[in-house]
């Protein structure tokens, strides 16, 4: 993984076809995805409950390009090594999951994965203030966690732009989770995000036998932050 801030779309599984994990990996990384995106949620931290270590494992030979793993759990530490062992790239973390976000990505980077932080859209971005020379990505969610296709919260783009000023050089990925559409993605985009999570603008119209609408939604998100 090579760092850059041109703007990266990635899909989130989330709004795929949980019978084809598999062949929808593939299938958006052929129509354009940059990175995977991978909602793994608990039904205790987030309202919701989806898939574990298993499952990522299972999927990482369809995934060329960036396993990026959103870990929406409580407690996350527990869990850390099984899902590096499961070849995630990036691992991400709530600030809000645990009193000890420090010790958890010093856990991340100690199993040999990219560590990312995730701020609730109520959560403050001063939260990262002692945490940004341990980290890889700030995932800034623009949806409170748990469901895929809710409105993007636009309060959470100043955060965006605080949080560019506050990275200044360093080798930090800004992503932005929930809502991204083509009318919301040049908003963060201008505000300073690169990395560009979207679930179901990307999904919405195609499947795994008709996938050239997912290039199509891609394309449309990518071109709108130009
Ligand atoms: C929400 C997830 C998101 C979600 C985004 O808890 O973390 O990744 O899938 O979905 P959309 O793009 O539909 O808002
Ligand atoms: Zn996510």
């Amino acid at each position: 993984m090579t760092f850059d801030r041109s703007v990266k779309i990635a899909p989130s599984i989330l709004s795929a076809d949980f019978a084809n994990f598999g062949l929808e990996c593939e299938a958006i990384e052929a129509q354009g995805a940059d990175w995977v995106h991978v909602d793994v949620m608990d039904g205790h931290f987030v309202p919701n409950i989806t898939f574990g270590p298993d499952t990522c494992k299972a999927i990482r030979p369809h995934i060329k390009t960036v396993m990026d793993v959103h870990l929406m759990i409580a407690p996350v530490d527990p869990y850390i090594e099984a899902f590096a062992q499961a070849g995630a790239d990036v691992i991400t973390a709530h600030v809000e999951a645990g009193p000890h976000i420090h010790r958890t990505l010093q856990a991340i980077r100690g199993a040999g994965a990219k560590a990312g932080i995730a701020l609730n859209p109520g959560t403050p971005v001063e939260s990262v203030d002692y945490l940004l020379d341990m980290v890889d990505l700030v995932c800034v969610m623009t949806v409170n966690p748990g469901f895929g296709g809710q409105k993007f919260i636009h309060s959470q783009v100043e955060k965006v732009r605080k949080l560019r000023a506050m990275i200044g050089d360093r080798p930090i990925h800004i992503e932005i989770d929930g809502g991204v559409t083509p009318e919301t993605a040049p908003l963060v985009a201008e505000a300073g995000a690169d990395v560009l999570v979207a679930g179901s603008a990307v999904f919405k119209g195609g499947s795994v036998s008709n996938p050239a609408p997912y290039g199509e939604n891609i394309k449309a998100i990518r071109a709108a932050t130009r």
